[in-house]
């Protein structure tokens, strides 16, 4: 099974393939899209172990990258681009990342970099970096305490999202993509995708095949969310204003993986605290109705998953939510659920975000 979607922005259009194809079909396709070019193939160390004898990538042309978000510094960048000269590669050739998000960003921010930017194509080994960091061109490198604080937008010129890599993808780290695909069916509604997907539903009704990661389900779930993502990147390439509904549950996600120096939670795992907290207390706010916070919480429940305990002094997630790069003039913006699948911005002061924290208790009835 195959489906091909096309991202169109202003700078660039390219397909993203979702398939179960073999991975003699895949290496066929890599090869063919990147005829005629030299490349460095940045590839996950993980992926590397287990996968390695299923590429036909030469040793040569790989630079092989430890797992880890600690990895995503410019240690490793400049690494990556002083194996790009020692390979000769010019403004003609190409970048291909093979892994997870942390060797999609940081090979798009080499390529994007390398001699003012060449192509790169992306190879997404897990579901969160299929559903989201693979597609729509935002790359970048941490700094100790700023998670993607040095980056551009840089689109690649494919996607290969092949299912099979999920079958080694670890419990923990299949969630963790879970918790990027849920998002999407809070922000439908604000997509402006052509037809109604009803991504909501099929998540809550498709629960069970997901978690077995009944193949069909999971081409048809990673298409469902790419087709909200891409109809948002076609029409807010760089955030002006729309593209931020794709930080839903984000704000407070970024503040506890910065607060635990990535160690703790998985990017997804936090975006699912950050889910839990906002509709918590958008229901208190009366944005939604009591039936849409129930489906909501019991949509994030019956994927296994549990609001955060109280764990963190409000006042030192607010000072990190200050230094997000989403904040301006002093305010901190969160994404909010107002109506049934649809979100919109607000800001807050400092202050305002810490009573946030204070008035937000689990509802038990
Ligand atoms: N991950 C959010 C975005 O691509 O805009």
């Amino acid at each position: 099974m195959k489906q091909i979607l096309n991202v169109k922005t202003n700078e660039k259009e390219y397909n993203i393939e979702i398939s179960d194809n073999s991975f003699s079909k895949l290496n066929k396709e890599i090869d063919e899209a990147t005829a005629g070019q030299k490349r460095l193939i940045v590839i996950s160390k993980k992926v590397y172990d287990l996968y390695y004898n299923k590429f036909d990538f030469s040793e040569d042309e790989l630079f092989i990258l430890k797992d880890g978000e600690q990895e995503k510094n410019y240690k490793n960048y400049l690494k990556i681009i002083e194996r790009a000269i020692e390979l000769g590669l010019t403004r003609k050739d190409v970048m291909v990342a093979v892994g997870g998000g942390v060797v999609g960003d940081i090979t798009g921010f080499a390529a994007s970099t390398y001699m003012r930017g060449i192509d790169y194509i992306q190879v997404p080994t897990t579901l969160l970096s299929a559903v989201d960091s693979s597609v729509g061109g935002k790359n970048a490198i941490d700094l100790k305490n700023a998670k993607n604080i040095i980056g551009t937008f840089w689109q690649p010129k494919a996607v290969f999202i092949n299912i099979n890599f999920l079958n080694t993808l670890d419990k923990r780290q299949f969630l963790s993509g879970l918790g990027e695909v849920l998002k999407y069916a809070f922000i439908e509604e604000n997509c402006g995708y052509e037809t109604a997907l009803y991504l909501f539903e099929f998540l809550t009704l498709g629960c069970e095949k997901i978690l077995q990661k009944e193949p069909i389900t999971i081409i048809r779930m990673i298409e469902y969310c790419l087709n909200l993502k891409t109809a948002v990147v076609n029409q807010d390439e760089k955030e002006g204003g729309l593209r931020k509904v794709l930080n839903f549950g984000h704000t407070l996600a970024h503040a506890l993986e910065t607060i635990t120096r990535y160690k703790k939670y998985t990017h997804g795992e936090a975006v699912v605290y950050g889910m839990f907290f906002i509709i918590n207390w958008a229901y208190k706010q009366e944005y939604i109705t009591y039936s849409y916070y129930r489906l909501s919480i019991e949509l994030l429940e019956k994927y296994g998953f549990k609001p955060l305990n109280k764990e963190f002094p409000p006042e030192k997630l607010v000072e990190i939510m200050k230094k997000d790069k989403k904040a301006s003039d002093g305010k901190i913006t969160f994404i909010i659920p107002y109506a049934k699948k649809k979100v919109k911005e607000i800001k807050l002061t400092p202050e305002e975000t810490v009573y946030m924290f204070e008035g937000v208790k689990k509802l038990t009835n």
